[in-house]
């Protein structure tokens, strides 16, 4: 990835203009210092006033903030009641039943479709009474594995109105990927389909559902919703239609009031272990934060048509496509394909056709589209827009100039938000009215975050300008995840006892000259492409399932249109062919298999040997430098229990 550039560009002239936009709520640099300063130094003050101002509350909380990251304990509006389908549903649908809460925009152009705030309570209520008369109670987990379609959007609204948690099993995971995380939630009934849906392929989603099931004896019953039509196997007593099931429900179920640190939904993460994680959020804290920065980051405005590209199984599309703007009374778009289908103008078509004032999409596949030439975004009406936003990994200069010239035409924001995860909203990023950018940084800290760089060394906070380190937070917010599901012990250790005292983000960053923050990307075992979150470990995992495989090393390489790329080096066992010509393309098979082929590595190398130490550590490092081409910077190899294995791997690299 190519270094930012430190030119700051002001906000457009246009987002100041009356007649031209509405006034964004935060309207200077001042105004921005003013206000993350009392969000900092009065948190009770700042988010007990925003909490009332986003919420609606059917008991009042008491105390604000209680607890932190000293012994991960954070908690916020206690006492507080409310219900998160209640705030993104039922009252917008009271003020006006006929507002678009949801528009389709369905995998063929001609299909899209909108639904009103007055249907989505009816659709919601009939769901959470289905999911009611099958047993499930307020705790329960359910998972939802569903293609791009609004039933998914109803799947997590109806958990929440009952108070079960929702853990959305993005529908790219393979069955076994499905599998590891509905066993390891226990949850009771699964949310599906017949099929997807995604750039004129079908997905069989189903059959997908029913091989993860064979081994989930928690699992009682699956609801599946037509998408196709299609004819797929339905097993009796568990197998249910969701129409038929729906239809014979009350049109409206009263949402069940839950307390603010009720856990909301569990979503899954890769992290340094194999192991995925259940990141787990809670009720009120979550919905504050993902309310708020649809407000400040995206400067939202009644009738804005928010449009977010990510899928719902990231934590992009639980915040940005479903709750955030359903909490604030959107039209949220829901994107069922994908930016080349049918051809590379579907974003630009899809921002004219509806008018599109927030677009939210990933630099990947800016860069993706901008590989493709100007032609296919020259000549649409992207006039609508306002803020533009990227989320994911760094945007590299060029991408940056790109969207901000071809899409923004010089008149948008460009908001590179950072976030995570276990954020919950964004914790880095410029807000549109106010911070003037710098292609390639976040900016500056959202409101409530107390941004820290320490010395990955000593821990020690760097203060001032001009250092570089890891990105941590001194101080709880009320977003951020509370633990990992069944494991307090796993939250503590990779987030709060790196650095005691601090949220670790896993992320190296630096802090300009002017206070601007640069995301360095991160300093674990994870790998980032196209902005999906994969450990090196779960893919080696993955690879060492194969029968002839002995070892192996996955790194992550920089990649032009993806940010990184997966390379796997693998040792086979004792007497199995390197030149077998199907092996490499199985192991790839292999990948998919376990986890899914978003993680499908792009390279692999039959090996010999990897380069260990004399005590057996793997150096990681030195593969990444190989693969690099900077074979010529090793640095010292003489701790290698065998250097000779460099110049093989060099020469292997070479000729691949
Ligand atoms: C990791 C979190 C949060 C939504 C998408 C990914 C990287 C995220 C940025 C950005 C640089 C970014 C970080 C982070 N990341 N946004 N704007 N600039 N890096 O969520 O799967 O939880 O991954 O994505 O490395 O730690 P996630």
């Amino acid at each position: 990835m190519s270094e930012g550039e430190n030119t700051l560009y002001p906000v457009p002239a246009r987002l100041h203009d009356a007649s031209q936009c509405p006034e964004p709520y935060v309207k200077s640099v001042e105004q921005y210092k003013e206000m993350h300063r009392e969000s900092i130094e009065n948190p009770e003050k700042f988010f007990g006033k925003l909490a009332n101002e986003l919420l609606t509350w059917s008991k009042p909380f008491t105390t604000v903030k209680h607890g932190g990251l000293e012994h991960g304990d954070a908690a916020w509006f206690l006492d507080g009641q409310l219900n998160a389908s209640y705030n993104c549903v039922d009252r917008h649908a009271f003020a006006d039943p006929n507002r678009v809460a949801i528009i389709y925009e369905a995998d063929e152009p001609n299909q899209s479709e909108n639904i009103t705030y007055g249907a989505l309570l009816r659709d919601v209520s009939q769901l959470a009474g289905v999911l009611r008369a099958r047993g499930i109670k307020k705790g329960d987990t359910v998972a939802i594995y569903m293609p791009m379609i609004p039933e998914a959007v109803i799947a997590f609204l109806a958990c929440a109105r009952i108070g079960a948690l929702h853990s959305v099993i993005f529908a790219g995971f393979s069955a076994e990927a499905l599998r590891d995380r509905v066993q390891d939630a226990g949850c009771r009934l699964v949310l599906t389909a017949d099929q997807g849906k995604r750039g004129g392929k079908t997905i069989e989603t189903k059959r997908i559902v029913d091989e993860a099931l064979k081994a989930c004896p928690s699992v009682e019953t699956v609801i599946v919703c037509q998408r196709t039509g299609a004819d797929v196997p339905m097993t009796p007593g568990r197998d249910y239609w969701w129409n038929e099931e729906t239809s014979k429900r009350m049109t409206y179920l009263t949402p069940e009031p839950m307390s603010s640190e009720d856990p909301l939904f569990l979503l899954y993460t890769s992290g340094s272990t194999g192991q995925p994680k259940g990141v787990l959020h809670t009720t009120a804290g979550y919905l504050l934060g993902a309310a708020a920065t649809v407000k400040y980051v995206f400067d939202y405005h009644p009738n804005d048509i928010f449009a977010c590209m990510a899928d719902v199984g990231w934590i992009t599309g639980h915040s940005y496509i479903v709750y955030g703007p359903l909490a604030l009374g959107a039209t949220t778009v829901l994107f069922e394909s994908i930016p080349t289908y049918p051809t590379p103008a579907r974003y630009w078509e899809l921002i004219a056709k509806h008018k599109v004032t927030q677009f939210y999409t990933a630099p990947t596949a800016i860069r993706a589209l901008r590989r493709l030439g100007d032609e296919w975004v020259e000549g649409h009406d992207l006039s609508s827009l306002r803020v533009l936003g990227t989320v994911g990994e760094p945007i590299n200069p060029e991408a940056w100039h790109w969207y901000n010239d071809k899409v923004g035409k010089g008149r948008c924001a460009i908001v590179d938000t950072y976030w995570q995860t276990e954020t919950g909203s964004h914790i880095v990023t410029p807000l549109p009215g106010a911070i003037p950018t710098k292609p390639g940084s976040a900016t500056v800290p959202f409101f409530g975050i107390d941004l820290a760089i320490l010395d990955p060394v000593t821990g020690k906070e760097l203060v001032g300008n001009d250092v570089t380190g890891v990105l941590a937070v001194k101080k709880a917010w009320p977003s951020m995840a509370r633990t990992v599901y069944g494991n307090h012990q796993r939250y503590l250790e990779t987030y709060l006892k790196p650095y005691h005292g601090f949220y670790f983000t896993g992320d190296g960053a630096s802090r300009d000259g002017d206070g601007y923050i640069w995301i360095r990307g991160r300093v674990d075992d994870v790998i980032n492409v196209s902005g999906h979150r994969l450990s090196t470990a779960e893919i080696e995992s993955a690879l060492i399932m194969h029968h002839s495989v002995a070892e192996t090393a996955v790194i992550g390489a920089p990649d032009d249109v993806t940010g990184q790329c997966i390379h796997a080096f693998v040792c086979l066992k004792p007497g199995i062919s390197q030149h077998s010509t199907d092996l490499t393309k199985e192991l790839i098979l292999q990948v998919r298999k376990v986890i899914g082929p978003f993680a499908a590595p792009k390279k692999i190398y039959l090996v010999e040997d990897l380069p260990k130490t004399r005590s057996g550590k793997l150096m990681r490092r030195i593969l990444r430098k190989i693969i690099a081409g900077e074979a010529d910077s090793l640095g010292d190899i003489s701790t290698l229990a065998d250097p000779s294995v460099v110049e093989v791997l060099i020469a292997k690299v070479a000729k691949a």
